[in-house]
């Protein structure tokens, strides 16, 4: 089965077994049946931060279990549940529309609610991790269903107990956000959302606001992965020592960086298009014009050899001008 449709980089590999669930049931009544033949498994969901080097020699399942709920917890706050294969963006859409706030700083973020605890998604100074309640999973160990809190989801940057030891343990069938349902605490702390508004002329603005400014900026400069094969951000933004820091900024004055203690964040999208590559294509895989930290599939045939083998390129380069080692966001299968 090709899983062209299903990788937002659209390159075409297949897997050697298929399978779509609609419940939980039949999640695992397909894992009982793959377990009888001990097939490696692959879970996909929106498919947008990953990218396939080979064909899948397993079982690849897509899930498919839909579906929202309120639960009202005070006179402010409420609980809203989606299951894990509802789209992020069409579920932060119906956030907004019944004017719950919390997760309009993410609006536009391909992927399925399924996948956003994994790696803790983030944009324009949030991250779920900020309005995250809980999550059901399903513990493939046992088949159990279990819930975990935020503590246990050990949220980190672009980073959760998902990518770390429970790696491979849990599916994630549902999530719970705690929302706003009137004080909405509006985050407009991001540079670039504070002038998006005073472009559109709003002072005051609402949670619908902020999206639509999220929107504008997002749409302005990350390709749209329908169009043109990406999976947002290749590489996660560093975090180096104040000494390395301090000693880069002899040799290189405008070096951006966001302290945070003896540490500091640099935006790898600098580092990229100061080595070089912003713009630059080799075959069919380019980094993007407009924000180097996105890798493209430029015309459209790209293998995820070659798009692995482009940024391993920029790793090198950029380790070679910054000394600092970029490390892949994306998952590599
Ligand atoms: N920059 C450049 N050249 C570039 C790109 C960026 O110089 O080509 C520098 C600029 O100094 C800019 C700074 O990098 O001010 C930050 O750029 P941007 O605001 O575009 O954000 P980012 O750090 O590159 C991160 C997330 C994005 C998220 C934005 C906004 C990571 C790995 N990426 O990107 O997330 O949308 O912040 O909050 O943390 C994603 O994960 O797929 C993703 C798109």
């Amino acid at each position: 089965v090709s899983l062209k449709s299903f990788n937002t980089f659209g390159v075409d590999v297949s897997a050697r077994y298929f399978a779509e669930v609609n419940s939980v049931e039949e999640l695992i009544e397909t894992l009982k049946l793959s377990n009888a033949k001990t097939l490696p498994l692959l879970f996909l969901g929106g498919g947008s931060n990953i990218l396939f080097t080979k064909d899948f020699e397993g079982l690849a399942i897509r899930l498919n279990l839909k579906g929202i709920s309120e639960e009202i917890i005070d006179d402010n706050q409420i609980l809203v549940t989606a299951k894990a294969g509802e789209n992020w963006h069409q579920f932060v859409m119906f956030c907004l529309e019944k004017n719950y706030g919390g997760l309009e700083n993410l609006s536009l973020i391909p992927g399925n609610v399924g996948t956003s605890p994994m790696q803790n998604i983030g944009a324009y100074g949030t991250e779920i991790k900020d309005v995250f309640g809980s999550c059901k999973v399903l513990n493939l160990d046992n088949f159990e269903i279990e819930t975990l809190n935020s503590d246990q989801c050990k949220f980190g940057y672009r980073d959760s107990i998902f990518k770390q030891e429970g790696k491979g343990q849990y599916v994630i069938l549902e999530v719970t956000f705690i929302l706003t349902r009137h004080n909405h605490k509006i985050d407009v702390e991001y540079g670039a959302i504070q002038s998006e508004l005073e472009k559109l002329g709003i002072i005051n603005p609402t949670i619908q606001d902020v999206s639509k400014a999220v929107i504008n900026i997002r749409q302005s400069k990350l390709p749209d992965p329908k169009v043109i094969g990406n999976a947002g951000s290749f590489f996660k933004n560093p975090t180096i020592s104040l000494s390395q820091f301090e000693a880069l900024k002899q040799q290189f004055e405008n070096i951006p960086g966001y302290p945070n203690g003896d540490f500091v964040k640099v935006p790898a999208g600098w580092l990229i298009e100061q080595a070089g590559w912003k713009g630059k294509q080799i075959g069919n895989v380019a980094s993007n014009q407009l924000q180097a930290l996105v890798i493209i599939n430029a015309t459209g045939n790209a293998t995820g050899k070659e798009i692995f083998d482009f940024s391993t390129m920029i790793i090198d380069s950029v380790k070679e001008k910054f000394g600092i080692e970029l490390e892949r966001e994306v998952n590599i299968i």
